[in-house]
């Protein structure tokens, strides 16, 4: 049985960084993981321009402890405004490395994302010209369509023609929860991928109801049906290029988690890799890890992998019921793996 596992270091394509306090108490767990982080904009007010873009992160360079060599590369949050020209500059002088779509309303500060597609076309045309990713989140936000079918129904009226018209656009679907989802993905061609949560991996929807109503369980996309969590597992041991690393991390303090009206997020930044590796570790696939959280995402991102590595080692170490003001994903449990140094 594998006792320790070294791979080159990994990178978080999808994380929610925050900002002020909550961004020193969580920037240093995702550094101590990862070499880079696509930093996700749904700060309030949200990043929508290069200079907002700029201007986060210096605040997250003048967080970062002494000698980190975390680098986070920048998204611009997509509005119905959005300016083609600051997108494609901003793109070009390296402070954006991606553009996120946020359907208006479908999850935490998304009230400024975009109503309708076609009032971004300009802006698509351009980062198809230009080679500029766009990372969707894949929700529908009609109130009509059940919470559980969100993602799927994003697919048909959202993703599909949006492929069909912008054949050339790479696109990412962020966080997939559904085997829906992994079939557009596997189906799709060289210019899509998903990234996948280790949550989503670990638990399905009965999570949110065990025993009890389960706010620490909750996030957007909502974790689905076991089929759909199979699914997710075979698409990430698959060893397709399509499918990669993305967090997902969202932290929130745990007074607005227990709460009448709790909060979408998990943060599982502290423990991210353990969890993946226990995933990878039970499928009987971790020699599939490292292209996973290594090599797939900068491959699609066209940057180059990061040169150094870090270890995983079997442990019974568990994971802290609370980390400051919040609770980490598996707090209380252990993910039989831990993090042992890096080169
Ligand atoms: C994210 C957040 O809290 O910013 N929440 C979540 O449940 N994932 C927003 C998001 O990515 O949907
Ligand atoms: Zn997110």
């Amino acid at each position: 049985m594998t006792q320790r596992l070294t791979i080159r270091r990994p990178d978080d394509w999808h994380v929610h960084l925050r900002d002020g306090a909550m961004l020193e108490a969580v920037l240093p767990w995702t550094a101590r993981q990862f070499g880079r982080a696509i930093v996700m904009p749904n700060l309030d007010p949200p990043v929508t321009d290069m200079a907002r873009a700029r201007a986060y992160r210096e605040r997250i360079h003048a967080t970062l402890p002494e000698g980190a060599g975390f680098q986070p590369l920048m998204t611009c949050y997509l509005t119905d405004r959005t300016d083609p020209d600051d997108l494609a500059l901003g793109h070009a002088e390296g402070v954006f490395t991606a553009a996120k779509l946020y359907p208006a309303g479908a999850t935490t500060n998304s009230a400024h994302g975009v109503t309708d597609i076609a009032n971004i076309r300009p802006v698509l045309e351009r980062m198809e010209r230009i080679g500029m990713p766009l990372l969707v989140h894949g929700e529908v936000t009609d109130p009509e369509i059940d919470i559980f079918d969100r993602e799927a129904v994003f697919l048909e009226r959202v993703l599909a023609p949006l492929r069909r018209d912008f054949p050339a656009l790479n696109v990412v679907l962020e966080h997939v929860t559904t085997a829906e989802g992994v079939a557009f993905v596997e189906e799709g061609g060289s210019g899509l991928a998903a990234t996948i949560t280790p949550h989503h991996l670990i638990i399905n929807r009965n999570a949110l109801f065990a025993g009890g109503l389960r706010p620490h369980a909750y996030c957007l996309p909502v974790a689905k049906r076991e089929r759909h969590r199979l699914a997710l597992r075979r698409a990430a041991t698959s060893g397709s290029a399509r499918f990669f690393l993305g967090t997902d991390s969202a932290p929130h303090t745990v007074e607005r988690k227990e709460s009448a009206c709790g909060c979408a997020g998990v943060w599982n930044a502290p423990f991210a890799l353990e969890a993946y590796t226990a995933v990878f570790d039970a499928e009987g696939a971790l020699d599939r890890l490292e292209a996973f959280s290594s090599e797939n995402g900068p491959r699609f991102y066209g940057l180059p992998l990061n040169s150094g590595t870090v270890t995983l080692e079997r442990s019974a170490g568990m994971v802290p019921e609370r980390i400051g003001e919040v609770v980490p994903f598996g707090a209380g449990e252990s993910f039989g793996w831990s993090l042992a140094a890096d080169a």
